[in-house]
């Protein structure tokens, strides 16, 4: 008799899944268990290991609640937020504005702001700011009436969301529209670097590899029109430390702007949205 070896296991899970009624189920379960045989036979993972990864799965689980995600932050540091996100969301039209993460800090319902009109209700010492633009087709045509979602952190590093007994709910989040030619303005503050929640499984998972919690400073725009393929994208600040080094991945280098001073006491960022025809 000759003994079972890694392979033949393998290949005995797998194909214990062949008769999953929905192919795309089973497509994910046998890919799944391919994998996860491929990853342990590959770093002859040790009973101890086995067991720390249990153990770091299970505190993840604890830690998660209904407004924290540890699950979500795993996945964004580990880039598989990203690779889902472009696999999902990435145009093959040249030009159009690059998609990245939308985040765990997005709330519906924001406030319906004018052109121009701030998104400011809590003073922080934020360097006031405007960011202009327009929102057009991949040809260039403006978009009027597309609406932009835009959401960030106060210059204290927190969202909103975050610190509901010190912030307004509805403090640096705005919904505009376009005018006629596609034009939008959005009085704001200069965003601010901010570390992910690192207090938990996955902060600790980043010390332990000599990685850091800091993202770029970003603002997060959702742009979407009738007949468009909506983006949820950032506004990255070129000035900014950590461009190289975010801790989810989410920067693309078409996504990098300036923050220039102005003759009004303002910053002002000058950057266009560029949609994909549905
Ligand atoms: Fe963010």
């Amino acid at each position: 008799m000759t003994r079972m070896t890694e392979q033949e296991l393998t290949d005995e899970v797998v194909a214990r899944f062949d008769a999953t009624p929905d192919d795309r189920l089973r497509t994910i379960m046998q890919a799944l268990v391919r994998h996860l045989h491929a990853f342990a036979r590959e770093v002859r993972l040790t009973d101890d290991e086995w067991m720390a990864g249990i153990q770091f799965l299970t505190a993840t689980g604890h830690i998660t609640d209904d407004v924290r995600q540890e699950f979500i932050l795993l996945s964004d540091t580990l880039g598989m937020s990203m690779i889902v996100d472009m696999i999902n969301h990435g145009s093959e039209t040249a030009g159009v504005t690059e998609p990245t993460v939308l985040g765990p800090f997005y709330v519906p319902g924001s406030p319906e702001r004018g052109f121009g009109e701030s998104m400011i209700e809590f003073d922080d010492g934020g360097e006031e700011s405007i960011i202009t633009g327009q929102v057009v087709s991949a040809d260039g045509t403006p978009i009027a009436g597309a609406v932009l979602d835009v959401w960030q952190n106060s210059a204290n590093k927190f969202y909103a969301v975050q610190q509901p007994d010190v912030q307004p709910p509805t403090n640096l989040r705005g919904i505009y529209r376009t005018d006629d030619e596609g034009r939008y303005a959005i009085r704001t503050i200069r965003p601010t670097p901010y570390p992910i929640p690192d207090d938990g499984p996955v902060g600790r998972m980043l010390d332990a590899t000599g990685r850091h919690p800091m993202r770029p400073a970003h603002v997060h725009v959702k742009v979407s029109a009738p007949g468009y393929r909506t983006v949820v994208t950032h506004v990255f600040d070129e000035r900014s430390e950590y461009l190289d080094s975010d801790a989810v991945f989410g920067v693309k280098d078409s996504l990098i702007v300036s923050f220039v001073p102005g003759d009004d006491g303002l910053l002002h960022c000058a950057t266009d949205f560029v949609l994909d025809p549905a």
